[in-house]
């Protein structure tokens, strides 16, 4: 059995999902079903009998226990969080709570538990922390991408509470000797993301007749991954990576999120054009900027590479396509996303300043 937190949400479903498909094996999927999980993500694999579903929070260390009593799973792989660095500038709390505390209940319980196994089973056990490149901080626009030698220095409330939660991770390793592995991954894209995050909220305001918010001067960089080939390297690092590692994961793919922005609306045209035979590109609105906003992201994935013989399959034209066109065969999935308190936070984040 293979434990996975934070399995309703968008990367966690994505994999297991893709799990369901190709492995035997049986998964524990516990999540907590914040706004970001939705068991729509799931239908499918609700009826699979491989598939059990808890919805439970990891901070709850008797669930926790109980669980992992219960299943005995052979490795964790912890994917729930807190994810939306605009919502961790608006309220920190439960991202120290969730990603943090979190995550050392989960760690404390998989220690315990990990101890009492009989020697092989404890061997092979495993505890995958699934981490972002954002611990890395902000780099300048012709510094190298980072390794996994160079030093955390996160910015927003969200980067600093998973680098909190990466240095809990190590200290398990070095302390207890817990089999961790870190998997820091650069941004994703794909099915089922929550339409607060750049490419989704672009599709969906593009497609609804609503302004398309760029914040700033839209030349910050981020490096695009699509999700199979995150859910590809998470499996790669579960099956060979090295206990007490870490791993980045990138395909390389840097743009400036008005050059994505752009791409996306060019793709919506080919797609489907607006019908009164305006351009997507039009709706473009630069707004204020983000507070303490990291001007650009990159990490080499080389290690991975090597060591994993992991390559990404998809290049970014072609999963942005995938995407746009998915987003446009589940326009139901995205109203019911979208309705109620998905509306208050927009309302917020996007409200003009007075
Ligand atoms: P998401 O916000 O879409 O999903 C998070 C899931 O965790 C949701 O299903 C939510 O219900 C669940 N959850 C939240 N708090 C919980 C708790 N206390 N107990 C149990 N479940 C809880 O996030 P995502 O984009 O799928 O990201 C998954 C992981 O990957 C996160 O750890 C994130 O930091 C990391 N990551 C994301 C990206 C990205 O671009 N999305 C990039 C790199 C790393
Ligand atoms: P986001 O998808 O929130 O991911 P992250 O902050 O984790 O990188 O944002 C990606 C980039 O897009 C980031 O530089 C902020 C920017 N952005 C906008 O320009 N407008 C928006 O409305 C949002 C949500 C993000």
């Amino acid at each position: 059995m293979l434990m996975v937190t934070g399995g309703a949400g968008f990367i966690g479903s994505n994999f297991v999902r893709g799990r369901l498909e190709t492995s035997d094996e049986g998964v524990i999927n516990v999540d907590k079903l914040t706004y970001a999980g939705n068991l729509q993500n799931l239908a499918q694999a609700l009826h699979n009998p491989r598939h059990v579903f808890i919805k439970a929070d990891i901070a709850d260390a008797n669930i926790i226990s109980d669980v992992i009593a219960k299943y005995s799973p052979r490795a964790v792989i912890n994917l729930a969080a807190e994810s939306h660095v605009d919502r961790s500038i608006r309220e920190p709390d439960s991202f120290v709570q969730t990603n943090v505390v979190g995550t050392l209940c989960l760690l404390k319980a998989c220690c315990e538990y990990w101890k009492r196994l009989p020697s092989e089973r404890k061997d092979r056990f495993r505890f995958l922390h699934v981490s972002t490149d954002e611990v890395y901080g902000s780099l300048e626009e012709t510094a190298t991408p980072c390794s996994e030698a160079a030093a955390y220095a996160p910015s927003s409330p969200y980067a600093a509470s998973k680098a909190s939660s990466d240095h809990l991770v190590s200290a398990f390793h070095k302390t207890y000797g817990l089999p961790t592995l870190i998997a820091n991954s650069s941004n994703n894209y794909g099915p089922y993301q929550f339409p607060e995050k750049l490419i989704p909220l672009a599709v969906h305001c593009a497609l609804t007749d609503q302004e398309i918010p760029v914040y700033g001067d839209g030349g910050n960089v981020r490096d695009w991954l699509y999700v199979s080939d995150h859910c590809a390297a998470i499996e790669a690092v579960l099956a060979h990576g090295r206990p007490g590692e870490r791993y980045n994961i990138s395909a390389a793919n840097e743009r400036t999120n008005i050059e994505v922005i752009r791409l996306v609306c060019r793709l919506l045209e080919e797609e489907r054009p607006r019908s009164d035979g305006k351009l997507y590109e039009r709706q473009i609105r630069f707004v204020s900027d983000r507070p303490g906003h990291d001007r650009r992201y990159a990490v080499d994935a080389k290690k991975a590479r090597i060591e994993l013989n992991w390559a990404p399959a998809e290049t970014l034209l072609n999963g942005l396509r995938k995407t746009v066109r998915w987003y446009l065969a589940n326009r139901e999935w995205v109203k019911n996303v979208t309705s109620g308190a998905y509306r208050d936070w927009v309302a917020f984040q996007y409200r003009r300043p007075a």
